[in-house]
């Protein structure tokens, strides 16, 4: 996944780029590159995070109100100054960046060579510019050749354009996320709304094949599907820029993972009538399925446990990459939640899509209004946790946990009750993300730095979140984390434990003496035993404190396991905002 900034306008073009390539650096950071249109069409890029390359060749002294800037996660092609954004034809006079794959980019490119084009990088992106520049030369003006060029693409693609003899900004999109910003002085457009968002609230969520024409003249946009002019809203947002900054905070996992305390109240605050919307389909479907990815899909599983066992309702919950292997049981009674943070991984799209086709009903619970996902569903309900900046999902994790509390208890007519519960939360989140449990938590993240692996185990909602708190400590501090259901155990994985071997321990009241005895087992063959209760109990040697909060457990016990992975991470000099290999959202799939 890229990010894509773009603008054209009154004001200077360099530091509403540069601004832009660092909110979206958490998109993908391998390169980053500028082009703006002054006299003449200027280009700067380079590998490296922003700030290092700014520093090297400075952003800032571009000229020009009209400019493009990329941020890349490389898919196609190393990370090499020539393989970074922008790419140009050969006369270097078109300049293109782009966030998405070209899946028939080397068909095209043969082509492209055959008629003579010479290619610099080994990027998909590239064909772009070489196939508006050789349909212009062929008679068709910039904007009518870009049309042409998008139309035989494959794939997916989020692009900026860039004409040297045209002040004009193309930007259009296919499933890659892509919206407009509205000011006084100019248009922007950008792969996330943080972008931009302190220089305008008002927004246009483009939609699929939407490639809109921005001049100085104003804003067209055309639909290369439907062949004409379409009229998309103007929607103003109530993020502020302060949500999409680190504040007094050293890391943005730091700050959202602080923010839980307030983003899991306003999970709970929906409106009603479209929570008993979904509560009616909810009760109408014959077989539902969850369908997710990673955090999301933890949080499915829970739900799972949740809905069974507060609403009796069976649920069916499958990782999205897997969904094609349960299509034959979809059809139009079927009613499938697809969830996703981003509203953008293609593994949940391609899920949504193949649903659609059998005319399943799609219900999707989502972070990003106005994302690919809410578009494609029948009904979408907002978690509102505000802009999640770090690649960890964290405040969205449980923000999703507490939609999907308060859905198991409106599904019992029980709203209000669930509403309290969440309620209920405010002062133990407010405890657990406190400076003494970070303290406490740093305690354990010492003891842990140096291991090459550690296990978790849980039953029941304690073993999605033994699943969850595994991916956090992968993630962001790259040390093997293996979970697995208690009563798993003995079926093999005790093989691994050795004497010191770091094993947390999800316990709840309900399910205490069977993990207990799991956790004894380990302990007797040498483990290190860390437990998450609201008991401690002679068999920890390290006891993490949180509420018995029953159904709301995979909430409360997550928190304290995100601030760990964070301590891990810092203590073995990592970023936790921009973990190796890993994209905030994986639109490839
Ligand atoms: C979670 O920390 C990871 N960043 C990743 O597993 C993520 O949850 C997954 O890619 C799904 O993202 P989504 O919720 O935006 O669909």
């Amino acid at each position: 996944m890229c990010g894509v900034i773009g603008y054209i306008g009154k004001e200077g073009v360099a530091p509403i780029l540069l601004n832009g390539l660092k909110r979206l650096e958490y998109r993908g950071y391998d390169s980053a590159g500028v082009a703006t249109l002054g006299s003449d069409l200027h280009m700067k890029k380079d590998v490296g995070k922003v700030a290092d390359i700014h520093k090297n060749i400075n952003f800032l002294d571009v000229p020009g109100t009209l400019g493009i800037a990329h941020t890349r996660w490389a898919t196609h092609g190393g990370v090499t100054k020539e393989n970074a954004h922008p790419h140009t034809d050969c006369e270097e006079k078109i300049a293109v960046v782009h966030n998405g794959i070209i899946e028939n980019f080397q068909e095209l490119k043969r082509n492209l060579v055959s008629l003579g084009h010479k290619f610099k990088s080994q990027t998909d992106t590239e064909i772009l510019p070489h196939l508006i520049e050789e349909i212009m030369r062929k008679g068709k003006n910039f904007h009518d050749a870009t049309a042409s060029a998008l139309k035989v693409l494959e794939g997916g693609y989020a692009v900026l354009v860039l004409n040297k003899n045209e002040r004009k900004l193309i930007a259009a999109r296919k499933g890659s996320p892509l919206v407009l910003g509205v000011s006084d002085t100019g248009y922007f457009a950008a792969s996330d709304i943080p972008a931009f968002l302190e220089y305008t609230k008002n927004v246009i969520y483009m939609h699929d094949y939407d490639m809109a024409l921005i001049s100085d003249n104003g804003l067209k946009i055309f639909n290369l599907i439907e062949n004409r002019e379409v009229d998309r809203k103007i929607d103003t947002i109530d993020w502020n820029i302060k949500q999409a900054e680190k504040g007094e905070f050293q890391h943005f996992m730091l700050k959202e993972v602080s923010e839980q305390v307030d983003t899991i109240q306003r999970a709970a605050q929906q409106n009603k009538e479209v929570i008993d919307q979904v509560i009616k389909e909810l009760k109408n479907a014959r077989g539902i399925f969850f369908v997710a990815a990673g955090s999301s899909y933890h949080a499915c599983l829970a739900a799972s446990y949740i809905m069974s066992k507060v609403s009796k309702l069976h649920i069916n919950v499958v990782l999205a990459s897997e969904f094609p292997h349960y299509e034959h049981y979809i059809n139009d009674k079927t009613l499938v939640v697809a969830v996703s943070q981003s509203g953008e991984t293609a593994d949940v799209l391609e899920a949504v899509k193949s649903a659609k086709a059998k005319r399943s009903k799609i219900i999707s619970l989502v972070n990003v209004v106005g994302s690919s996902l809410t578009r494609s569903s029948d009904m979408f309900l907002n978690i509102n946790a505000g802009p999640e900046i770090c690649v960890l999902s964290t405040k969205t994790y449980t923000s999703q946990l507490a939609l999907f509390t308060l859905l198991s208890y409106a599904l019992n007519d029980r709203y209000e009750e669930g509403r309290k519960r969440l309620n209920y939360l405010w002062n133990e989140i407010y405890q657990l993300t406190s400076a003494t449990t970070r303290e406490k938590i740093k305690e354990l993240a010492e003891k842990l730095q140096d291991k090459e692996h550690i296990f978790l185990i849980g039953r029941g909602l304690q073993y999605a979140t033994a699943l969850e708190a595994s991916l956090k400590i992968k993630e962001v501090s790259y040390i093997h984390a293996e979970a697995l259901a208690g009563g798993e155990l003995k079926h093999g994985t005790i093989a691994l434990i050795e004497n010191g071997t770091p094993c947390i321990v999800f316990v709840s009241e309900e399910h205490e003496k069977e993990i207990l005895s799991n956790a004894m087992e380990i302990k007797s063959r040498g483990g290190y035993i860390i437990g998450v209760s609201s008991k401690n109990n002679e068999i920890f040697d390290f006891w993490i404190k949180v509420p018995d909060a029953n159904s709301e457990n995979p909430i409360v016990q997550i928190i304290p396991i995100q601030i760990l992975a964070y301590q891990l991470a810092i203590l073995r000099g990592l970023d936790p905002d921009r973990p190796r290999n890993l994209a905030k959202s994986v639109t490839v799939k």
